[in-house]
């Protein structure tokens, strides 16, 4: 298969890359992404000089780079967006821009060149906060951020593109992932790396919505069987299966890295903020697939290899970012 991946200099991106070439090293790839402030190329630092692996700097939401870079592939797979929910509600325009927009642009390029897939990777965050039970892919979608809502938007344009055109689409919905390459803005980098500099955690409002964490390489072997033997027009569900509350993330990296309780800083709630994420994976266990990672040994890993690379993490963790984060989370100080 000759593949293209949107977004493959990000956090999952980039860990399926390394997946796709370790497992599949007769599969051609081209990574089209625009580099944004999430994007990073020394996530794929160790693969860069492979024969079957190609970079091109471009944004989605260029027809002309979209449709050269889409040129021969076999399938497309979308990686590429705004991701981070805090970014969205002080600034939602390049979400709307990215996550729906781009996503536009990829299916006409489906469309016009014959691709035989088309991968759309989406979130759990589009079904909304659930007080208990688990959504399944037939549930309704009621995002509350603009964040979920762009990719909830981005969700039902694939999904007209199947019904009005036939193309041959697949949507993948995972939970939250963690894991090597995660930008530190995010939950569980943020906290172990704040952490490690002896600097404040900010919980949000009560420290207890709760999230089904999944590890990235789990997702990344999931997307791997979807790609290969899902059925188009349909969605996915992948979850993590290990559901936990933010406060016991919190006191795990806290214990992994022998730090004392007071780093703890809780703040005022973010606004519109999902109590509760929980899917059914019962279709994708249908196809055949098995978490190979256990919670505990992942997020021990996850510590572990943030503390083995500081050169990583410190370099990302630039001016730009603290500006963020002094807008973000005004009340503390850095
Ligand atoms: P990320 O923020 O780490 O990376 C996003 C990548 O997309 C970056 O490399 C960035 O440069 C690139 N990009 C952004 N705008 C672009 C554009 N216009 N054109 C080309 N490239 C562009 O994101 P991630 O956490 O790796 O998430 C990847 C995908 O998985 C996203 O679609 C996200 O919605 C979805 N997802 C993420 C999670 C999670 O927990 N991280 C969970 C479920 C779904
Ligand atoms: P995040 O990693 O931003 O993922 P998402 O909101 O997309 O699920 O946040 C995960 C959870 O952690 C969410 O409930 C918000 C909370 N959180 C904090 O309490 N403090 C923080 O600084 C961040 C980034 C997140």
């Amino acid at each position: 298969m000759k593949l293209l991946i949107t977004g493959g200099a990000g956090f999952i991106g980039s860990n399926f890359i390394r997946h796709m070439i370790h497992k599949y090293p007769d599969y051609p790839i081209t990574n089209l992404d625009k580099l944004t402030y999430a994007g990073n190329l020394d996530n794929l630092k160790d693969i860069e000089g492979h024969s079957n692996y190609r970079f091109l700097r471009g944004d989605i939401c260029d027809v002309k780079a979209v449709s050269d870079a889409a040129e021969g592939v076999d399938a497309i797979i979308n990686f590429a967006a705004e991701t981070h929910v805090d970014r969205s509600i002080l600034e939602p325009g390049s979400f709307i821009q990215t996550d729906i927009y781009g996503t536009y642009v990829l299916l006409e390029a489906v469309k016009a060149q014959g691709i035989k897939r088309y991968l759309q990777i989406s979130t759990d965050e589009v079904y909304g906060s659930i007080e208990g039970g688990s959504f399944t892919e037939e549930s309704p979608l009621t995002p509350s951020s603009p964040y979920s809502a762009s990719k909830a938007g981005a969700d039902m344009l694939v999904h007209s593109y199947w019904k009005t055109f036939h193309l041959p689409v697949i949507i993948t919905r995972s939970s939250n992932n963690f894991g090597p390459y995660q930008y530190p803005e995010k939950l569980i980098p943020l906290f172990i790396t704040n952490a490690l500099e002896d600097k404040p955690l900010p919980l949000y409002g009560d420290g207890l919505n709760v999230r089904d964490w999944i590890y990235v390489s789990d997702n990344c072997a999931a997307i791997d069987l979807v790609l290969h033997q899902g059925r188009d027009g349909e969605v996915y569900n992948i979850g993590g299966g290990t559901e936990r509350t933010n406060i016991e993330i919190t006191e795990i990296i806290l214990r992994e890295l022998g730090k004392p309780g007071d780093l703890i800083r809780y703040i005022k709630d973010r606004p519109g903020h999902d109590r509760r994420y929980s899917i059914d994976s019962s279709k994708l266990k249908s196809l055949g697939f098995k978490h190979q990672y256990g919670f505990e040994d992942a997020i021990r890993n996850t510590v572990r290899w943030y503390s083995a690379n500081e050169w990583w993490w410190k370099k990302v963790k630039s001016e730009d970012f603290k500006r963020f984060y002094k807008k973000a989370y005004g009340e503390i100080e850095w």
